[in-house]
C-alpha cells in the first residue's frame, strides 16, 4: 500500500476523508502519521483517534523557517512516506524541503488553481465574479500554490452565494478529489516527470475533472 504522510494545520476534514477511504476499503493505502505546525490542531486529534501517530512541530520554536522544516521533515522521513499531503497546512513550504521531495509532495486547494492563490479564495472568486469555482490538486513547488496540477473539481456559483456557503460546497467537493487522486497514486499511475505530470505514462495536457 502507499505510504501516506500528512501535513495540517486545523481542522483535518480531508485527512479524515482519506483514513475513512482507507478504513472502508476503497484507498490501498496507509496513514503513517499526521504532521502538524501547531500544538492543539484538531487534526491531531483525529489521527489520534484512528491510532494514527500524530506529532507536531511548532515554528515557534525554532529560530527561522529552515530550521522549523528541517526538523519538520527529519519527523516526516522517518515514516519513510510514498507521498505527503499536504490537507490544509497553513505555511509555505521552503525549496530544500521540496527539492528533497521531489514530485513526492501534493497540496489540496479550495480554488481552480491558477485562480486564486493564497488566502480568503472564495471571497476572491466572488469578487472576481467567477461563474466557476472549486478545488486543485496540485504537486508542490517553492512557489505558493504554483506547482503542476492534477486534478480540479469544479462547481457552479449560485446565486446568494457567499464565501462561506461556497466553502462549504467546495469542501463537500474536496474530499472525494483528494481520494480519487490518492487512488491514482495508490495504483501507481502518477508521476511528476521533466516538471510535467504523467498518467499511465502520458503526458497530462490539462488538470483532469474529478
Ligand atoms: C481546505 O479547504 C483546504 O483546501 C484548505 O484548508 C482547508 C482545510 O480543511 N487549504 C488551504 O487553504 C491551503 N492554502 P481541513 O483541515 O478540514 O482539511
Amino acid at each position: 500500500p502507499l505510504r501516506i504522510a500528512v501535513l495540517a494545520s486545523g481542522r483535518g476534514s480531508n485527512l479524515q476523508a482519506i483514513m475513512d477511504a482507507i478504513a472502508a476499503g476503497t484507498l490501498d493505502a496507509q496513514m503513517v502519521g499526521v504532521f502538524s505546525d501547531r500544538r492543539r490542531a484538531p487534526v491531531l486529534e483525529r489521527a489520534e483517534r484512528a491510532g494514527v501517530p500524530a506529532v507536531s512541530v511548532q515554528r515557534k520554536r525554532f529560530p527561522d523557517r529552515q530550521a522549523y522544516e528541517t526538523e519538520l521533515f527529519s519527523r516526516i522521513d522517518t515514516t519513510r512516506p510514498d507521498l505527503i499531503v499536504c490537507a490544509g497546512y497553513m505555511r509555505l513550504l521552503g525549496a530544500a524541503a521540496v527539492d528533497a521531495h521531489a514530485g513526492r509532495i501534493i497540496n489540496i486547494h479550495p480554488s481552480l488553481l491558477p485562480a486564486h492563490k493564497g488566502l480568503h479564495t472564495h471571497q476572491q472568486a466572488l469578487d472576481a465574479r467567477a461563474s466557476e469555482h472549486g478545488a486543485s490538486v496540485h504537486y508542490v513547488t517553492a512557489e505558493l500554490d504554483g506547482g503542476p496540477v492534477i486534478a480540479h473539481a469544479c462547481l457552479p456559483v449560485l446565486p446568494g452565494d457567499d464565501a462561506e456557503r461556497l466553502a462549504a460546497r467546495v469542501l463537500q467537493r474536496e474530499h472525494p478529489l483528494l481520494v480519487a487522486t490518492l487512488r491514482l497514486f495508490a495504483a501507481r499511475r502518477i508521476e511528476l516527470r521533466d516538471e510535467a505530470i504523467h498518467i499511465d505514462g502520458l503526458r497530462l495536457e490539462a488538470p483532469m475533472k474529478l
